[in-house]
This record gives structure tokens, C-alpha cells and sequence, in this order.
């Protein structure tokens, strides 16, 4: 074997000796608590006849862009869509990512520069991170939600300022005090950039996210929307000025050097939108979020506080998590355990995420479940 390969397999034998080895699973439980379709988008039939209709008046359809976006990879429909969504969400302009993963690298790595500094909470998503370590900026964290030690990494902080937060943390479920932050921002001339993925179709009017429901659209530098969570689709958007769109076009290599996505994807984007404008569905949502929580509180289980579709049971340990996984999967609810090191040693939890479909009994016999667990 040649030492690449005995790199890897050593890699992976230290992997399977902790327990941690990592494999794709194809899931069949009937009860879905793992998935990020909230809003039930994704297997949405009312969703796949709307695009299936609007495909068809797209002039100029192809099946593939052809090359990226600077290049061939262009169409009039993705920027409309762009300015649909971006009108949304009430920001000025957007520009449409492959992923949240390739926006949040794409905007951290081109816009702090040598001198600037980013701050950002200890628990932000690991494309936030990676884009970070792809700046020149210095990089300070801060302990999550804790707004004395933001105040404490802005006064130290030099050149131009970014703060990086979640509005919903995707692995606590929490939300980031963002009113206070906009404010602590503001005394420090720093500049906000908030990821709403998992805050996305769960809050604000028609599901416009948290920055939107607290009316802080005009305090915040940059937003980023994903629509893998809770549009069901894929792909994400960058939300900010016509500036930051400009220099995103001419300065982000993940959005300059990738193919853009077909038009047909665009569609889907586009539609899943329209389809958000015609229910309520953050309150369909809150409901059931409302009722686990009440289910809940008569249970003693270790949980973290939250009010959006993600809800976590702290166990401690990995197998323990594992377990408690396990015997939940047997009764067809399909909870997945977070292990550590995707959170820290200690906090391994149960994250359970609520969605529009899961029946009210459906929920009630989770808890009932749960139960099991104390
Ligand atoms: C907070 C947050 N930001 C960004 C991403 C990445 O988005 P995507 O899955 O579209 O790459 C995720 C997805 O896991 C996320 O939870």
C-alpha cells in the first residue's frame, strides 16, 4: 500500500476506534425529527406542480447554465429572482450562492481585510468558520450569546469591524440577542452579518426571518438566507446592499469560479417563494414548536431553551447520545444523536427539529418517548 492510502486508513481505523466513524445512511423511519424541511417544501406535491408549470415558460431553457455565472452561466430569471427574493426579505439587492456553504466561505473570505477584524459567536456554523480562516482579517471569538464579552473582543478590535452571528443556532436551536447586538454594533461601528438559515420560513411575516421580525434590516450589514432548510430547495442568497452585491460579483471566488445552477433550480427557488407568500406558515409552525414545548416541561430532561423548530435533550457522552438515538430509531422516529467533536465534549445532545407535517400525535407520542429517557 502506498503511504497516501496508509494515511487514510489510519485516519479512518482512529475514526472507528473512538466510535466516530462518519457513513452516509439512507433513512426509512416513518417519523421525520431529523430533517431540516420544516415547512415540508421539500416533498411538497403542491410545490413540484408549480414548478413543473412555471419551467415551462422559461425562454431560452436549458438543462445545465453552461458555465458560471461572470461567463455563460447567466440568465434575466435568476435576477429577477434575486430582486424577488432580496424584495422579500425587504434588503436591496441579493446574490444567489450555490450553496450557504459556498455564500458564507464566498462573503468571509472577500470582504474582511488585512487590519479588519471578525468577531464571531463561539457556535457559529463550521462555513462561517472556513470562511473566516480564509481572510486576512484577525479572528476573535466570543462566548455564545454572551453580549459582555462581545463588548469585551469590540473594544480590542481594529480596522473595519464584522460581527458574525446566527439568528437560530442550528445545533442549540437558540436565537442570538440580536436587538442588543445591533446595538453593541452600533457604539462600535462594527458591521453585522447575520446567517438566517434555520430562522428562514420559521420567523418574521411569512416567514422573513428574525432580522426582519425585530425590524433590524436596516443595522445589518449582510444576511444570508439558505434554502435548503426551510424553502426546501437549494442553494442560498446573500442579502445586503447594491455595493455588497457589486463587490460580491468581482470579489467572492466561490460565487466567480463554480458553475451557476441550472435554471430549473432557479425555478424551484423561485417558486418555493411564492409558495411562502400564499399560507401562514409560521404559525403553523409555532404550533407544534408550542406543543412539544408544553410536552416538554413535564418532562425532566436537561434541554436547551428554544422557540424555533430546533429543539435539543442534552446526553452526555457519545454513546450515550448514540444510544438514546437508537432507541427512539427503533420506535420509528427518526432523532439523530450529535456527537462530539460537531459540539463540544459534554454538551452531545438529541437534536430534534419540529416540522409542519409531524402530527400533533405524532409529537405526543415522541414525548411520550422521551420519557424514557429520564
Ligand atoms: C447556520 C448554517 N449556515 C449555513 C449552512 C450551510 O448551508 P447549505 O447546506 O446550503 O450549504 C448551514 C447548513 O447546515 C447552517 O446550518
Amino acid at each position: 500500500m502506498n503511504s497516501a492510502e496508509q494515511f487514510l486508513q489510519d485516519r479512518l481505523q482512529e475514526r472507528t476506534t473512538k466510535g466516530l466513524f462518519r457513513q452516509l445512511i439512507n433513512t426509512t423511519l416513518p417519523f421525520d425529527f431529523c430533517s431540516n424541511d420544516y415547512l415540508g417544501f421539500a416533498k411538497s406535491p403542491a410545490l413540484k406542480q408549480l414548478i413543473e408549470a412555471q419551467v415551462k415558460n422559461i425562454a431560452n431553457y436549458k438543462n445545465g447554465s453552461g458555465g458560471s455565472r461572470l461567463l455563460s452561466g447567466n440568465h434575466p430569471y435568476t435576477e429577477e429572482t434575486e430582486q424577488f427574493i432580496a424584495n422579500f426579505h425587504q434588503a436591496a439587492a441579493g446574490l444567489i450562492f450555490n450553496s450557504g456553504y459556498d455564500a458564507n466561505v464566498g462573503l468571509l473570505s472577500a470582504v474582511p481585510q488585512r487590519g479588519d477584524t471578525i468577531i464571531t459567536d463561539e457556535l457559529i456554523h463550521a462555513s462561517l468558520i472556513d470562511g473566516a480562516r480564509l481572510s486576512h482579517a484577525e479572528r476573535y471569538k466570543f462566548r455564545h450569546n454572551d453580549l459582555n464579552d462581545l463588548a469585551q473582543k469590540l473594544k480590542n478590535a481594529k480596522g473595519l469591524i464584522y460581527v458574525v452571528v446566527e439568528s437560530v443556532y442550528s445545533m442549540d436551536g437558540d436565537t442570538a440577542p440580536l436587538k442588543e447586538i445591533v446595538d453593541l454594533c452600533k457604539q462600535h461601528q462594527a458591521h453585522l452579518i447575520v446567517d438566517e438559515a434555520h430562522a428562514t420560513g420559521i420567523f418574521g411575516h411569512k416567514g422573513r426571518g428574525l432580522t426582519v421580525q425585530l425590524g433590524l434590516e436596516k443595522d445589518v450589514f449582510a444576511r444570508i438566507v439558505t434554502f435548503g432548510k426551510a424553502v426546501g430547495t437549494h442553494g442560498a442568497i446573500i442579502l445586503g446592499s447594491t455595493a455588497l452585491r457589486n463587490y460580491l460579483i468581482n470579489f467572492s471566488r466561490s460565487f466567480i469560479y463554480t458553475t451557476a445552477a441550472p435554471i430549473h433550480h432557479i425555478v424551484a427557488i423561485n417558486c418555493a417563494y411564492q409558495l411562502l407568500t400564499t399560507n401562514d406558515y409560521p404559525t403553523q409552525i409555532a404550533h407544534k414548536i408550542i406543543l412539544y414545548n408544553e410536552l416538554l416541561r413535564n418532562i425532566n430532561l436537561p434541554i436547551i431553551k428554544s422557540s424555533s423548530a430546533i429543539q435539543t435533550i442534552l446526553v452526555k457522552g457519545n454513546a450515550n447520545a448514540r444510544n438514546a438515538a437508537a432507541g427512539l430509531q427503533e420506535k420509528g422516529f427518526d432523532v439523530k444523536a450529535i456527537l462530539s467533536p460537531t459540539v463540544a465534549e459534554g454538551k452531545e445532545r438529541l437534536r430534534i427539529c419540529l416540522h409542519t407535517y409531524n402530527s400533533d400525535e405524532e409529537i405526543r407520542n415522541l414525548a411520550e418517548q422521551l420519557k424514557t429517557l429520564q
